[in-house]
């Protein structure tokens, strides 16, 4: 049995490089906060060259925004754009300490994907993943050293929401714990210590919300109502904004985890799955502002299936 409660702080190890695998909309402003904070090499992989090339891109304008804006000098610019680089070869995490996945929320990619990076990174590197709501201890059943995977849970958008979920899962190891939660702290996060079992604490909630919000609309209810009624009951976003700003791929793949769990308490909807094809429920003019609902999603949903 594992103890409970926080590990010792002082078996934390030092992070003074990152690897950061994936280049996706999690990835990219998880390395860019990694770098801000920790102002260390941040190292970015993906087998992707033109999803890499955008991750880059992203990172290098927000840290020219930050400039621009005032809040950092030209030589904290200089200095923070020379940390953050991106390779498809992932020998470059050869003096990585820290190497986070937020790949495609797939088990049997993640595993394999940690199987192969173990062969490139030094013994006491520290593993860990983005999952939102796969299990750690599956994920890390390909690699020699299970025990250095931890789960490490950010939110969207990353730089905004305060939390991250530390996911202790059967096989985490009291360092790989130790340096997760001493990592969070460095990052500016507050973290919580987590059990390893579907949508962790926050996306379990979530997924009720959003399964529900998608049954309304698979049974009837349209988009705009669902979202007004939701936001004028005052929660920061609405459903559909939320699915939105997540991804309604990851949205999709959270739901049918839940549901694969606990069938008889949530939701999943095959018109998720068709909207995430579609790729878009929400319109917004060019300053982002939400401007209505997507003609054809609403056209997908009309109808719809009940699970
Ligand atoms: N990226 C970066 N920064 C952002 C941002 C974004 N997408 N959106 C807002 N911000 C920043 C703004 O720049 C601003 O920063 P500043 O104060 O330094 O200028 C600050 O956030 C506040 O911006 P706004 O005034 O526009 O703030 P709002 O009042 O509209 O709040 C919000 C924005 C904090 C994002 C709020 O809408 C919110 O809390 N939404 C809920 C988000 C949520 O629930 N996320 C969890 C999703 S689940 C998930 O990610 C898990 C995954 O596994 C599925």
């Amino acid at each position: 049995k594992k103890p409970a409660g926080a590990p010792d702080p002082k078996l934390a190890r030092p992070v003074g490089k990152v690897g950061v695998i994936g280049a996706g909309l999690m990835a990219r402003q998880f390395a860019l906060l990694f770098v801000r904070k920790l102002k260390v090499p941040v190292v970015l992989t993906d087998i992707n060259q033109d999803k890499l090339d955008e991750a880059l891109a992203y990172i290098h304008a927000e840290i020219q925004a930050m400039h621009d804006k005032g809040r950092i000098s030209s030589d904290e610019n200089q200095r923070l754009q020379a940390l953050v680089s991106g390779t498809t070869n992932p020998a470059a995490f050869s003096d990585a300490d820290w190497v986070i996945e937020a790949v495609f929320e797939e088990l049997s990619v993640k595993q394999d994907v940690f199987a192969n990076i173990e062969q490139f990174i030094s013994e006491d590197a520290i593993l860990a993943t983005n999952t939102s709501s796969l299990s750690v201890n599956e994920i890390g059943a390909k690699l020699k050293h299970p025990e250095r995977l931890v789960g490490f849970h950010f939110f969207n958008p990353v730089a905004v929401m305060p939390l991250v979920e530390v996911v202790n899962a059967p096989h985490t190891n009291e360092i790989a714990l130790a340096t997760a939660m001493d990592t969070a702290k460095k990052l500016g996060k507050t973290a919580v210590i987590t059990t390893d079992s579907p949508g962790f604490v926050v996306n379990r909630l979530l997924a009720r919300l959003l399964g529900e919000a998608m049954h309304a609309v698979d049974t009837g209810t349209s988009f705009k109502t669902v979202d007004e009624s939701v936001a004028s009951f005052g929660m920061p976003m609405a459903p559909f904004e939320l699915l939105d700003l997540v991804g309604l791929k990851v949205g999709a793949h959270v739901l049918d985890t839940h549901h694969a769990a606990f069938p008889d308490r949530f939701f999943r909807s095959d018109n998720l799955h068709k909207l995430a094809e579609h790729g878009s429920i929400i319109v917004r003019g060019r300053t982002g502002k939400i401007t209505g609902y997507d003609r054809g999603a609403e056209a997908i949903v009309k109808g719809g299936t009940s699970p």
